[in-house]
């Protein structure tokens, strides 16, 4: 099994994908896992609010409060905060220590576009409580599906019944949740690869594959498919 090594011979190397809802994540991370096992790697594939067994508890209460007591911003925030550092703790490091590519379905990036400017609390406070939670953990690398509101809400309301409470914001939310996720993209297009989400998903695929697999030839690390 190949070992994630840079050339510094750090191990692990932790990709994420990000984007607005309806934007075809879960399927890719399926077809990219499968490809990078397929080329010899150890993969982890995991997911947040979620990933552990607390986690996931947290990620029930945060999608599926329906009562009649609305979730404050700063509630939200600590929550996916709280998951996100059991995340980290159990499963995200203990997997890059052992050398495997984490691949994982949203992580910080999603509380900045959410609850900073989805919620619009301050993005100083989220970073900050955000780097408490990780331990200053950030992805490597970050493929940002993007599709835009309207197009990612119609696809997410057709698939029936597989809406949380965030998918039933309003589309001026989503909106700027979207928005918001390409302003992190011009911020830091080194680690942030946006890739147009709004095409049949093979010519999507194709694209993540080229992109992930690029960055790990430059990390030194060679992949021939088997
Ligand atoms: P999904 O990944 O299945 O689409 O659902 C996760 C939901 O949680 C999605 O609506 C975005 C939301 N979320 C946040 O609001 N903040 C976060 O930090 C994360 C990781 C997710």
């Amino acid at each position: 099994m190949r070992q994630a090594r840079n050339r510094r011979g750090q191990r692990g190397l932790f990709l994420t994908l990000e984007g607005p809802e309806g934007s075809g994540k879960s399927t890719q991370m399926l077809l990219l896992s499968a490809a990078l096992r397929k080329a010899g790697h150890s993969v982890v594939s995991t997911r947040e609010p979620g990933g552990t067994k607390m986690a996931e508890a947290i990620r029930d209460t945060l999608l599926s409060a329906t009562s009649n007591e609305p979730i404050t911003p700063h509630t939200e925030a600590l929550l996916v905060l709280a998951a996100r550092s059991q995340h980290v703790a159990h499963l995200i490091r203990p997997a890059l220590a052992r050398g495997a590519i984490v691949l994982c379905d949203r992580f910080a990036d999603s509380t900045f576009a959410y609850q900073g400017f989805g919620r619009r609390l301050p993005l100083s406070w989220l970073e900050n409580a955000n780097r408490a939670a990780t331990g200053g953990l950030m992805p490597h690398r970050t493929l940002l599906l993007d599709v835009p509101a309207s197009i990612g809400l119609a696809r997410r309301r057709s698939a029936r019944g597989n809406q949380n409470r965030l998918d039933r914001e309003s589309t001026a939310f989503h909106r700027r949740v979207r928005q918001g996720f390409l302003t992190l993209a011009s911020r830091a297009p080194r680690r942030i690869k946006v890739v147009n989400a709004n095409r049949p998903v093979e010519a999507v695929r194709a694209e993540i594959e080229a992109l992930v697999l690029g960055w790990l030839r430059t990390r030194g690390c060679q992949t021939h498919a088997r």
